[in-house]
């Protein structure tokens, strides 16, 4: 991929979202996806399992990757509304799926995430899964469950990437933490941080190794990047009835 196409993509591809929100961190992210998906061929199957975010990854993919098996599933209906009419509609190797998953912030009259939940693909079927900007804003409990799942989703040697707020010698979940980021948390769950030993253990728990962490205390928004790989071992337990729903409607 290349960084100029995937922000040209969003210019002229998404004229709504940036009324919405501007994609500001476009660049970082054509970058992370690129890495994350090197190898990333036509054919790759991404899972942009949570956050699809307008679709800020997809339209840069349209572009660089072409006809790229792609899932983006969002906590956001009207979201996926938009992604579904201004994406997949033109380019139905791109699909969006709303999870109707409560996060006090962006769905909270959402359901409960529960232990058998389950996004709706079969075990292994992802050579990537992609999640910027979603553990950012997400209980630590529900960290463990979408874990289990980049776990599950992803064939043996898959690759994920995330962003998180990780620091050393803090509380296992700090919500809205007093003075670590250099704008005011105005809202639930603005910024959630974990303690780096306690998330590096639920990717060691779930057979995911921590191939590069690129720690960002202090800029880029605190937000610190890391690349994983499903290295067999453990995986998710058997879950056979998701609790919630994952709607196509
Ligand atoms: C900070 S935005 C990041 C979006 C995108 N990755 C980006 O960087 O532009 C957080 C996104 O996560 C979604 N979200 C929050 N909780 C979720 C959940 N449990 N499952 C799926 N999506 C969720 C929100 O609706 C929102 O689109």
């Amino acid at each position: 991929m290349h960084q100029r196409n995937y922000d040209s993509a969003h210019e002229t591809g998404a004229a709504g979202f940036r009324s919405v929100r501007p994609p500001t961190s476009a660049p970082a992210e054509g970058d992370s996806a690129r890495r994350a998906g090197s190898g990333l061929r036509s054919t790759s199957r991404l899972c942009s399992s949570a956050a699809c975010d307008l679709g800020r990854l997809a339209i840069g993919l349209v572009r660089e990757a072409g006809s790229v098996q792609y899932w983006g599933f969002d906590a956001s209906e009207p979201w996926i509304a938009w992604c579904r009419k201004h994406i997949e509609r033109s380019h139905p190797s791109f699909r969006f799926v709303h999870v109707n998953i409560e996060n006090e912030l962006y769905n909270p009259a959402g359901t409960t995430l529960g232990d058998d939940f389950r996004f709706p693909l079969a075990d292994g079927h992802a050579d990537i899964v992609y999640m910027w900007g979603v553990f950012t804003n997400m209980r630590l409990n529900d960290a463990r469950i979408y874990i289990s799942e980049i776990s599950r989703l992803l064939r043996n040697g898959g690759r994920a990437f995330l962003t998180a707020f990780v620091e050393k010698n803090v509380e296992p979940e700090s919500i809205n933490p007093v003075g670590y980021v250099d704008y005011e948390c105005k809202v639930p769950l603005h910024v959630v941080r974990y303690a780096q030993d306690v998330l590096f253990s639920m990717f060691a728990e779930h057979g995911l190794t921590v191939e590069e962490f690129a720690y960002h205390g202090g800029t880029h928004c605190n937000q610190s990047e890391i690349y994983l790989r499903k290295v067999g071992g453990p995986v998710s337990s058997p879950r056979d009835q998701p609790s919630m729903t994952a709607r196509r409607n």
